[in-house]
């Protein structure tokens, strides 16, 4: 019968035991190592696997980079921090013509040399590069002109690394000749319309001018010589007027003292108009008569100085003559009216010496410089009334001087004056801030073509508005 120990194990047991122990934990140990294995395995998979989907998107992405670089219109040349061509595009070959030896050459030295070879300013852009290489972070931008007529749009950046090293250089070229050459006939074909119209004006001003001219100077030199006869035949018989009559008074006073009495008829005749008062009268009123008509004598030759013919051309001429029958014809808008007293005229003449001009034309220039400085006086009379006009009065003064070689004539007026927008305009074709019917705006456009173009004169203009306007004309001698 089978009977056990009642105490404890033999040694054999424990062995038993150890040995059962051991090859537990073997067991359990080859199942770690299994486990782990296959954890690995498929940790080993997936990467695999995604080494394999980042080596697609690399090459995917080489393609469409690829792609893009060869398509682009820009030649694109890469060049890497030691100066080692990295890349270029087929643009860039084709545009540079780079030879294929250079291709495969990949040195940066020998493809610059290349390049410089066809630029008008290899210097400018071997400068560039030099900067560039000691400022490895700008930028650059600008335009190379080949020796074959091209002109290359050249940019350059710097490629970093997200950690800012500087890894190289990229460039771009692009072929600019034809955008080049439209911009230039498109420059070329406005500044010949500019200059178009600027001679269209320039024609259009002469047309009106000579025209207005040649109306109105035919017309008043057509009144002045039709008035000149008659008005010489006025002025030639007066002394033989005043003759006659001396004459006949005399015979009269000699019948008186003769005959003392010669009969009621006489008498009564000699009673009906007032001898004596004929006798004190007649002499003065021939005298006036004489007066009037020199004044019309001299009214007709300043409008015939005025309206000189002379288009053609120039002649030795005395500006102040000029500017007196300009003011003349102007007259009567000098004189005073109901809104106004007469506005008063300076002058302080230098001695000036004839110069060679346009006579008609110069004083074409007056009458449109003292035909706006009237309408500028009336205008800064707006408002006030005749007392306080009377008190500050309307003013032109004109003055002239001698100055190196040119004569200097000079219109003030204390007139309304001008804004500086309106000064900036005045000579401007249509230029006007009178109301319609009383501005053309070409009086001043007018006057500077004579004095500038005609003369070789210059105008200039002094304003200050609510002060007044001054003209300064100078004329070579
Ligand atoms: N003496 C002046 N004072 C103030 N403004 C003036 C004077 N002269 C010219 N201007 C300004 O210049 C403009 C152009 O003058 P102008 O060419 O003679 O044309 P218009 O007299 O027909 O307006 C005028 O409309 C006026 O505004
Ligand atoms: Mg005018």
């Amino acid at each position: 019968m089978y009977q056990p120990k009642p105490s404890g194990l033999t040694p054999h047991d424990r062995k038993l035991i150890e040995v059962a122990t051991y090859l537990a934990r073997i067991a359990i140990e080859r199942h770690q190592i299994q486990a782990e294995k296959k954890a690995t395995e498929a940790y080993n998979a997936r990467l695999f696997n995604e080494v394999k989907q980042a080596e697609i998107d690399l090459r995917q992405n080489k393609a469409f980079l690829e792609a893009q670089r060869e398509s682009s219109l820009d030649g694109i040349l890469v060049v890497s921090h030691n100066y080692e061509i990295n890349y270029y595009n087929q643009r860039y070959l084709d545009i540079w013509k780079i030879p294929p030896e250079l291709q495969n050459a990949r040195d940066d030295r020998s493809m610059l040399t290349y390049l410089m070879h066809q630029m008008v300013e290899p210097d400018a852009f071997l400068k560039e590069i030099l900067s560039l290489y000691e400022h490895i972070n700008e930028s650059s931008h600008y335009e190379l002109h080949l020796k074959d007529n091209r002109v290359i749009e050249k940019t350059s950046s710097p490629v970093n690394s997200s950690d800012g090293a500087y890894w190289g250089r990229i460039w771009y070229f692009r072929d600019i000749t034809n955008r080049k050459r439209s911009e230039t006939a498109i420059k070329q074909k406005s500044q010949a319309l500019e200059q178009a119209l600027e001679e269209l004006q320039q024609a259009q001003l002469q047309i009106v001018q000579s025209e207005k001219m040649s109306t109105l100077g035919s017309l008043v030199a057509g009144v002045a010589h039709e008035i000149n006869n008659p008005l010489g035949c006025i002025v030639g018989n007066i002394k033989a007027v005043e003759d006659y009559s001396k004459d006949m008074l005399g015979a009269i006073a000699l019948y008186e003292h003769k005959f003392p009495h010669p009969g009621t008829e006489v008498q009564e005749k000699l009673e009906g108009f007032d001898l004596e008062y004929l006798r004190e009268d007649l002499p003065k009123l021939v005298s006036s008569m004489q007066d009037a008509g020199n004044r019309i004598k001299s009214i007709s030759k300043s409008i015939s100085t005025f309206s000189r013919a002379d288009n053609n051309q120039k002649q030795e001429f005395n500006l102040h003559e000029g500017i007196e029958s300009t003011m003349l014809i102007l007259r009567h808008r000098l004189k005073a009216n109901q809104h106004r007293p007469a506005i008063e005229v300076v002058t302080d003449y230098e001695n000036l010496p004839a110069i060679n001009c346009f006579p008609g034309q110069l004083n074409q220039v007056f009458m449109n410089i003292l035909a706006n400085a009237i309408d500028a006086l009336d205008e800064s009379n707006q408002g006030r009334d005749w007392a306080e006009i009377k008190t500050n009065p309307n003013r032109i003064t004109i003055r002239t001087r001698v100055e190196s070689e040119a004569v200097k004539i000079s219109i003030a007026d204390n007139g309304k004056g001008m804004s500086e927008e309106v000064k900036a305009k005045i000579f401007e074709h249509l230029f006007t801030t009178k109301p319609v019917g009383e501005g053309t705006g070409l009086g001043l456009a007018i006057a500077r073509q004579i004095v500038v173009e005609k003369h070789g004169g210059i105008i200039k203009v002094n304003s200050k508005w609510g002060e007044g306007t001054e003209f300064i004309i100078t004329l070579p001698i």
